[in-house]
């Protein structure tokens, strides 16, 4: 059997540190930490999240502004709002809800944001900065997640074998690069890769960023290895993981839960971004 990793619990710690934090800019600057969350359109899991990053905010003493945008808002149109909270005194991260409606370029929406400002770590300077392994950069709030739940386990990351399933840009790709930086050796599979099962088998580490409920089989797993399970897979019945959990528990060392592991650190790593941000400023 395997240990859960609480993400909860993870979470809570986090929240209480960017709280602290919230307290002391407060103090010294004479006005809240801001961040401003923009939402296009009311796509249902997006409604979700926007609200639990909302709650966090309440919780940690930040004050959050919402912006919900018809989801016939033109691109040119958010550019231009996105310019104006760069240029908003009161505003310290910008957060836009992905994914945006199809008429919109989100590469241009991110490139929008101010790299200062870019409470995702989604804006090319901060990915870049993660590339090269500079440390004042702004870190995607779930990669910057993951290696928090790994550390919580105790479990070191130097020298072991990471997997990481999924190659996108919010969490396959800089969780590759953050791995790395942290001297795993990695290896990044994806929709293309021959004999998945051949690689994860080798990984200490496992990260499931797939999109796909119950993708990752017992199977799969090397017994004892830290299981991160990135998914948020709805259906009717429920919430599902990229992990076939039930199963999976009885091989990992360690595993995240769906839900309670990676979705509570991703809300959490938002808000200590924003307050960071803002003492940095
Ligand atoms: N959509 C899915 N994950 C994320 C995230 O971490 N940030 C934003 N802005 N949108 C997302």
């Amino acid at each position: 059997m395997s240990e859960i990793i609480d993400g909860k619990a993870v979470a809570a710690r986090i929240k209480e540190t960017a709280k602290a934090r919230a307290a002391e800019f407060e103090r010294v600057a004479g006005r809240k930490v801001g961040l401003a969350v923009v939402r296009v359109g009311d796509d249902p899991a997006s409604c979700i999240y926007v609200r639990n990053k909302v709650k966090a905010c309440e919780q940690c003493g930040v004050a959050s502004y919402t912006y919900l945008f018809d989801e016939k808002t033109t691109q040119s149109e958010l550019i231009e709002f996105l310019g104006k909270l760069n240029a908003d005194g009161k505003i310290d991260g910008i957060l836009v809800q992905l994914p945006l409606p199809e008429h919109i370029d989100e590469r241009a929406c991110i490139a929008a944001i101010s790299p200062q400002k870019d409470a995702d770590g989604f804006n090319v300077v901060n990915a870049g900065k993660l590339f090269l392994g500079e440390r004042d950069g702004t870190i995607a709030c779930t990669p910057r997640g993951i290696i928090e739940l790994i550390k919580a386990t105790g479990v070191p990351i130097a020298g072991k074998h990471a997997v990481v399933i999924g190659r996108s840009n919010i969490v396959g790709k800089p969780i590759a690069a953050l791995l790395l930086n942290n001297d795993a050796t990695v290896t990044v599979c994806h929709s293309k890769t021959r004999d998945l099962r051949d690689y994860t088998l080798t990984a200490d580490i496992l990260v499931a960023a797939v999109g796909k409920k119950h993708f990752v089989t017992a199977d799969m797993i090397k017994r004892g290895a830290v299981v991160i399970d990135v998914g948020m897979n709805r259906d009717e019945t429920g919430l599902y993981g990229d992990v076939d959990y039930d199963n999976a528990k009885n091989v990992a060392g360690y595993i995240t839960p769906v839900p309670g592991g990676v979705g509570p650190m991703t809300v959490a790593m938002l808000i200590l971004n924003t307050v960071d941000g803002a003492r940095n400023e």
